[in-house]
C-alpha cells in the first residue's frame, strides 16, 4: 500500500488514476480547483478498498500547495508517488501565437510549468527523507513537436519535458526517480475544449493506465528520466 498525490485529479485522467489506485487499496491524496467534483468523487468512491484526501486546492498558487500537500502528510504521514497531471488548455479555440494574448499566455505557462515545480519541490525533501519516491509529470505529443495552433499548451509542455529531464539528472544520486507520460488523446474536457469539432472517437481516460501503475510500483526502481507513451505501453509481469 502506497501513497499516491495526484493534482487535478476530480476529472479526466487524473480521476481514471485516482479511481485505480484506490481499487488497489492505496491511499490517495487529489486537489483540483473545483469543489463539486471532488464531492462527487469523494462519493463514487466511498466503497474502494483505499483511503481517499480530497482537497479543494489550485495548484498555481504557492499556498493552496502548501495547504495540500501538509494536509495530505498529516493525514497519510508521506507521500510515495506524485503525479503531476493537473493542466489547462487555454484560450478555445487555441489562437495562433501572433494573435494570443499575452495574459493567458503567462496563465498557461504558470499553470502547466510552475506548478509542477511548486508541487515536486514541496513533495521532494520527504521522499529524499524516506529515501524512495516516483514523479511522474504528464506531457503530451504536442510537448514533443511543435504544431501550429497549440499555442502556450503545447509550448508548456515541451517545458515540462526539459523540466522532467534536467530534474531527473540531478537526482541520479539519489533513491527517487523522475519519469514523464505522454498519456495520448483522450476522450476528456480538455480534448473536448482542445478540438470541439471531433468527430471521430478516442479512448476513455481509463483504458491505459498500466504505465503509471508500473511507474507507481517498486517494478519501476531506477527507471528515470524517462518518456513513456501509455497508450503503447505494454510489459509483462506484476506491478
Ligand atoms: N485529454 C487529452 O487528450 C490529453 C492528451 C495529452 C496530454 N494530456 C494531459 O493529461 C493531463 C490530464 O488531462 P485531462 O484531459 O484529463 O484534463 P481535464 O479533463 O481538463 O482535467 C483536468 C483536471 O485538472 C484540474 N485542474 C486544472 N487546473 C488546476 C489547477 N490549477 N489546480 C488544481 N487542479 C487543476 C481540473 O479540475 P478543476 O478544473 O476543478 O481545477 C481537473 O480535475 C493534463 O496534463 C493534460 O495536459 C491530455
Amino acid at each position: 500500500m502506497k501513497t499516491i498525490m495526484i493534482t487535478g485529479g476530480s476529472k479526466g485522467l487524473g480521476r481514471a488514476l485516482t479511481h485505480a489506485f484506490l481499487r488497489r487499496g492505496d491511499n490517495v491524496a487529489v486537489c483540483a480547483r473545483g469543489e463539486d467534483g471532488l464531492e462527487s468523487l469523494r462519493s463514487e468512491t466511498k466503497r474502494l478498498a483505499g483511503k481517499l484526501l480530497a482537497v479543494a486546492a489550485d495548484v498555481s498558487i504557492e499556498r493552496d500547495v502548501e495547504r495540500f500537500i501538509s494536509l495530505a502528510e498529516q493525514k497519510f504521514g508521506r507521500i510515495d508517488v506524485l503525479i503531476n497531471n493537473a493542466a489547462i488548455l487555454g484560450p478555445s479555440p487555441m489562437p495562433l501565437l501572433l494573435d494570443y494574448p499575452t495574459c493567458d499566455f503567462l496563465e498557461v505557462l504558470k499553470a502547466n510549468i510552475a506548478s509542477p515545480f511548486m508541487v515536486t519541490k514541496r513533495v521532494l525533501p520527504g521522499m529524499l527523507v524516506n529515501g524512495s519516491g516516483s514523479v511522474i509529470n504528464i506531457t503530451s505529443e504536442a510537448g514533443a513537436i511543435g504544431y501550429a495552433g497549440w499555442g502556450a499548451y503545447g509550448i508548456s509542455k515541451f517545458g515540462v519535458e526539459g523540466l522532467t529531464e534536467t530534474w531527473a539528472d540531478e537526482l541520479t544520486e539519489t533513491a527517487i526517480r523522475m519519469n514523464m507520460v505522454d498519456p495520448g488523446s483522450m476522450d476528456t474536457e480538455m480534448h473536448q475544449l482542445a478540438v470541439p469539432e471531433r468527430d471521430y472517437s478516442l479512448p476513455k481516460p481509463d483504458e491505459h493506465l498500466d504505465v503509471f501503475l508500473y511507474l507507481a510500483s517498486d517494478a519501476s526502481l531506477g527507471v528515470n528520466g524517462k518518456r513513456f507513451e501509455a497508450q503503447e505501453f505494454h510489459l509483462e509481469g506484476e506491478y
